[in-house]
């Protein structure tokens, strides 16, 4: 499509709908869609209607052919729509969540999510995904952790890789893609006290070391699309920030694609009291680079008026047309405005074996195992007790998988088929001497507008774990959660912990696959859970501070007097079935020139299993300061007997950015730490010359 000659025959009301998204009931009342933000969109100008660029939440694929069809009648010059949504960890077919994919320390998994997501949503009739969120997590009270991939850089931008390029395929014309948006730019996970939608405020050199880097590794992989993010930067809101998206997306990142704002933002600078109305609502966005308005009438209201007066360039808005009208031709649309949405296909493919077999072995990967008292697993028979208020649910999808049908999830109790036993007095009484109690966070107990102060387990359960522990009992705890939780309270009551998260369609069968032995865990921990709320935020790559807390000195230093300074357990921490240990590191050189091979020996003295051989840094004495620990290569390996796992270091992998914001290595000491969890580690020091 030659887009310059089709922006030439458009009128000024044409290209500004462009730049708005609306949800399918402004074309059909009778279509319904899960609003995701609060509804904000009064005395909309019905010419912009039939001009409006995309539509958000389109559900299946006969909605989408027959709105497409509608518009495009009515549409002057056939300009297709883009229909967009949240496919986040799947979309009929429901994966575990991103923190639970993350936890696999498997980016492949990642892209097995997207590329399955891809194909049921594509059938459905959708274009795009509002996903990876890219967003660096580190506090435990703010609910869309479940959306993030944890609270390491470096592990955040090989999981954003892996689902841009599993959504996107090779070519968005190709059969089942899905254009992907990377979100939300910049720094969301910042919130201030954990609490959603809160302000940021942040270094622009923190930005660049730990937030920056994510974003840029979806742009550099293709992504069509990022997000605004509702907080601010620099004290101004993300989504009218030149600096942010203008300076560096564009320029510095060299993003061409197209940025949408998140549901309500560009309006939302009212409330931010950085716009009087929804004029300089519009005039602040569409300077700053906002291509798209999502679901409010700044663009369609005020646009026209700020172009002649002069507030906003023509030029800006002719960009902003420019690079979605691209991200349509890119999608095939202007040949196929229909895309892959086939009804006939959706019966067949969506939910079938195929794809909940890929959900299945996504999720094997993802539990992480923290607690295993006297190898109390895996369980030796079926002669334990099942109980809790967990047990026998289906409530295992997590948020953000609105199309998802927990009807078809197998719940933990129809796959050992055994019925719970609810009252816990009864299971006191009972004769078998085990207890599976499944406990944790309902799906609408995290995800978005979800931040909680108490992040504990009920105070019922609890009570249960104790009691059934001072009856005698042994105690597996399987938590399935969305967020990082405060177990201190109950962590000595139990024998075992297996942290299950909510992982999605086949749930059930994959927690009984790993109590009865049948698959070995092999999760690792990728956000740190705290031992008290009041730690919060809390993360493994922390600082040393001027004064830190040590065995040897306790006063004056930088401790807390009621709780100890480390997480409960700790960033990379999981155990497995088997006995696997590190009996050897060899360097091929402590001086690292151009580069530096690493090896490390592992043996396994127990059944097969998967183990994560960790590689950290810590910069010795750089320009500013620089975490304790930093992870800079990772490796998954199987191991029967022994393995042999090899790393190799360079100079680049030891930048970070200075005061001056450049990204540079020095000369110098650096210790390097290698282990099978963050805070159990082997400690060598290297010199870069
Ligand atoms: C929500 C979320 C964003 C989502 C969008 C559309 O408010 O912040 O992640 O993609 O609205 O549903």
């Amino acid at each position: 499509m030659d887009i310059k000659k089709l922006m030439s025959q458009m009128t000024i009301e044409e290209k500004i709908g462009q730049c708005v998204q609306l949800i399918p009931s402004f074309l059909d009342e009778n279509q319904k869609c899960e609003l995701t933000g609060p509804f904000h969109i009064s005395n909309f100008d019905e010419k912009y209607i039939y001009n409006c660029g995309s539509l958000i939440g389109v559900s299946d694929a006969k909605s989408a052919r027959e709105l497409q069809a509608k518009y495009l009648e009515r549409n002057r010059l056939k300009i297709p729509l883009i229909f967009m949504a949240d496919v986040v960890h799947g979309s009929s077919t429901i994966f575990p969540t991103p923190l639970a994919i993350s936890s696999s320390f498997n980016p492949e998994n990642a892209k097995v999510c997207a590329k399955v997501s891809a194909k049921e949503s594509a059938i459905q009739g959708n274009h795009l995904t509002f996903a990876p969120m890219s967003d660096l997590a580190r506090d435990a009270r703010w609910g869309r952790n479940m959306e993030t991939s944890g609270e390491d850089p470096y592990l955040n931008t090989l999981f954003t890789k892996a689902y841009v390029e599993g959504f996107q395929g090779d070519d968005l014309k190709d059969e089942h893609t899905l254009a992907s948006c990377v979100k939300h730019f910049a720094g969301y996970g910042l919130v201030q006290a954990g609490r959603e939608y809160n302000t940021v405020d942040v270094s622009e050199r923190f930005l660049r070391e730990y937030h920056f880097p994510a974003y840029k590794a979806g742009i550099d992989a293709g992504a069509s699309m990022v997000m605004t993010a509702f907080n601010t930067i620099n004290s101004i809101p993300a989504t009218a920030n030149s600096w942010l998206f203008r300076d560096v997306l564009r320029d510095e990142m060299k993003f061409d694609g197209v940025v949408i704002s998140d549901w309500g933002a560009v309006l939302e600078a009212i409330n931010h009291q950085v716009a009087e109305d929804r004029y300089e609502a519009a005039v602040k966005a569409m300077n700053a680079g906002c291509d798209m308005e999502m679901m409010t009438s700044c663009y369609t209201s005020s646009l026209r008026l700020a172009i002649e007066n002069g507030d906003v360039d023509m030029k800006c808005l002719d960009e902003a047309v420019y690079h979605i009208l691209s991200l349509k031709d890119k999608l095939g649309l202007f040949e196929n405005p229909y895309r892959f949405a086939d009804e006939g296909l959706e019966k067949s493919v969506v939910m079938c074996d195929e794809f909940k077999e890929a959900s299945r072995h996504v999720a094997n990967e993802c539990p992480v195992l923290l607690k295993n008292e006297d190898k109390i697993l895996p369980l030796e028979n079926d002669d334990f007790v099942l109980t809790g208020p967990f047990a026998d649910s289906n409530d295992l999808l997590g948020p953000w998988s609105w199309k998802g049908d927990v009807s078809q999830v197998t719940t933990i109790a129809d796959a050992f088929d055994k019925k719970v036993m609810k009252d816990i007095n009864e299971v006191m009484s009972s004769s078998q001497e085990t207890v599976v109690y499944v406990a944790g966070e309902k799906s609408d107990e995290s995800g978005e507008a979800h931040s909680k102060v108490d992040i504990s387990l009920p105070e019922i359960d609890v009570q249960n774990i104790i009691q059934l522990k001072e009856s005698g009992k042994k105690v597996v705890l399987v938590l399935i959660n969305g967020r990082p939780m405060t177990l201190s309270n109950v962590i000595d009551h139990c024998d075992a912990l297996l942290v299950a998260w909510q992982l999605g369609t086949m749930a059930g069968n994959v927690i009984a696959d790993i109590l009865t032995g049948k698959v070995n865990p092999s999760g690792k921990l990728t956000m740190s859970f705290p031992r008290h709320v009041g730690q919060c935020p809390i993360f493994y790559n922390d600082y040393q501070t001027g004064r830190p807390a040590s065995k040897a000195v306790d006063h004056y230093v930088s401790k807390y007097i009621d709780c100890e300074n480390d997480a409960l357990f700790g960033f990379g921490e999981g155990l497995n079935y088997s006995h696997i240990t590190i009996d050897k590191i060899e360097f091929d050189s402590f001086e690292l020139n151009d580069e530096m091979k690493v090896k490390v020996h592992l043996s396994n003295k127990g059944v097969t299993g998967t183990e994560v051989v960790q590689l950290y840094i810590n910069d010795l004495s750089a320009d500013v300061i620089r975490p304790l620990k930093e992870l800079k290569a990772f490796e998954r390996v199987m191991v029967q007997d022994s393995e042999i796992v090899e790393f190799t270091l360079t100079k680049e992998m030891m930048a970070y950015y200075n005061h001056k914001n450049e990204c540079k290595y020095d000369k110098g000491k650096v210790e390097i730490m290698i282990g099978l969890s963050s805070n159990e580690v082997q400690t060598f020091t290297i010199e870069i010359k």
